[in-house]
C-alpha cells in the first residue's frame, strides 16, 4: 500500500503543475497595439470566459448532484428532474455555447481575411536561416532584422522563404504567418502607437531558430519618412584612414562574399544581410546581441559560439583589422 503513495503524489503534482506550465506562453498578445492583434486579444478572451463560465456551471452542478444524490433514492420525481438537467447542461447549453464561439471567431477571421487597403505600404520580408531579410520595393533598398513601419498605416508584408519554413509572428501587431519556399503569403500589419515591438520565428526552422527574431520599430509619419529616405540613401564612402582600411580588410577577407554594403561595395552572392547603415540599428544577428562595438567584435570572431547553426562563419584577422572593419561599418560605440 506504501508503494502506492509515491505515483499517486506525482499524479496530483502533475495536475497541479499544468496550469502553472501553461501560462509560460508569451503574453505579448494579450497586450495588442494594432487592429490585427486586438482581434485576436478579443477571441481569446473570448474563448476563455465561455471556458471559465462552463467551468463554473459544471462544478456547481456536479456539486448539487452530490449534495442530492440521496434524495433521487427516496424521490422518482427528483429522478426525471436531473435527467432534465443531464440533457439541458450536458447538450443543449454546451452546443449553444460552441455554435456562439464559433460564430464570433469566425466573423473575427473574415475581418482579419479582408483585403488589404489600397494606400498599405509594401514591404518585402524573405526568412533566412537564421535572419530575415527586409525589402521596401518602392524606396528600392533592403536592411534586415528590424523592420520600420508608419504609425496608423496598414503594412502589406510579402513573406516569402530562401530555404525553409519560417514563420512571422510580431504578437503585439497580429497572429503568426509562415514563409513558405515557392510561395508568398501576405499579412497585413498596424501599429497604433509608437513604439519597438519584439519579433519571433514561430516555427523550428533549425539550429539556429531561436535566435531568430527580430524588431518593429513604429515611428510618426514623418520621422518614419526620414528614416525611409536615410536608409535608402548609399553608405558615405569611408572618411577616416582607419575606416579606408576596413574598407580594404572587407573586401579582402570573405566579408563581402556575402554583404553588401550600398555604393562601397558589392556582395559576390547577397547571402548575408545588407550591412549598409548597419550603425542604425540596434542589434546584431537578428536580435541576438545590442549593437555596439565589442559586440560586433565579439561576433565577428566568434559567430558559432554565439548563434550555433549560423551560416556565418569565424573569419581570423588582426586586432587591428577588426578595429578597422568596425569603423568602416559604422557602429559608433
Ligand atoms: Cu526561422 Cu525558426
Amino acid at each position: 500500500m506504501r508503494g502506492e503513495r509515491a505515483p499517486r503524489l506525482h499524479r496530483w503534482w502533475t495536475v497541479l503543475t499544468v496550469p502553472l506550465l501553461a501560462s509560460c506562453g508569451n503574453e505579448l498578445a494579450l497586450d495588442p497595439q494594432g487592429p490585427g492583434a486586438v482581434q485576436i486579444a478579443n477571441s481569446w478572451w473570448i474563448l476563455y470566459w465561455a471556458a471559465v463560465a462552463v467551468c463554473l456551471i459544471v462544478f456547481a452542478a456536479l456539486f448539487a448532484a452530490v449534495w442530492r444524490r440521496r434524495q433521487s433514492a427516496e424521490h422518482p420525481q427528483a429522478e426525471v428532474r436531473g435527467k432534465a438537467v443531464v440533457l439541458w447542461g450536458g447538450a443543449v447549453i454546451p452546443l449553444l455555447l460552441l455554435i456562439a464561439t464559433t460564430v464570433l471567431i469566425l466573423l473575427g477571421m473574415r475581418w482579419l481575411d479582408a483585403a488589404p487597403p489600397e494606400d498599405a505600404l509594401a514591404v518585402r520580408v524573405t526568412g533566412h536561416m537564421f535572419w530575415w531579410e527586409l525589402e521596401y520595393p518602392d524606396a528600392g533598398f533592403a536592411t534586415a532584422n528590424e523592420l520600420h513601419i508608419p504609425v496608423g498605416q496598414p503594412v502589406r508584408l510579402e513573406l516569402e522563404s530562401a530555404d525553409v519554413i519560417h514563420s512571422f509572428w510580431v504578437p503585439q501587431l497580429h497572429g503568426k504567418t509562415e514563409l513558405v519556399p515557392g510561395r508568398t503569403n501576405e499579412l497585413v500589419i498596424q501599429a497604433d502607437a509608437p513604439g519597438v515591438y519584439e519579433g519571433f520565428c514561430a516555427e523550428f526552422c533549425g539550429q539556429g531558430h531561436s535566435h531568430m527574431r527580430l524588431l518593429v520599430v513604429a515611428q510618426m509619419p514623418a520621422e518614419f519618412d526620414q528614416w525611409l529616405e536615410q536608409q535608402a540613401a548609399d553608405a558615405s564612402p569611408p572618411d577616416t584612414e582607419l575606416a579606408e582600411q576596413g574598407r580594404e580588410v572587407f573586401g579582402r577577407l570573405i566579408c563581402s562574399n556575402c554583404h553588401s554594403v550600398r555604393g562601397v561595395s558589392e556582395a559576390v552572392v547577397e547571402a548575408g544581410p545588407d550591412l549598409t547603415h548597419l550603425g542604425s540599428r540596434s542589434t546584431l544577428a537578428a536580435r541576438t546581441l545590442p549593437n555596439t562595438r565589442s559586440q560586433l567584435a565579439n561576433w565577428i570572431t566568434d559567430p558559432q559560439g554565439i548563434k550555433p547553426g549560423t551560416q556565418m562563419p569565424a573569419t581570423p584577422m588582426t586586432g587591428q583589422e577588426l578595429d578597422a572593419l568596425i569603423e568602416f561599418l559604422g557602429v559608433a560605440e
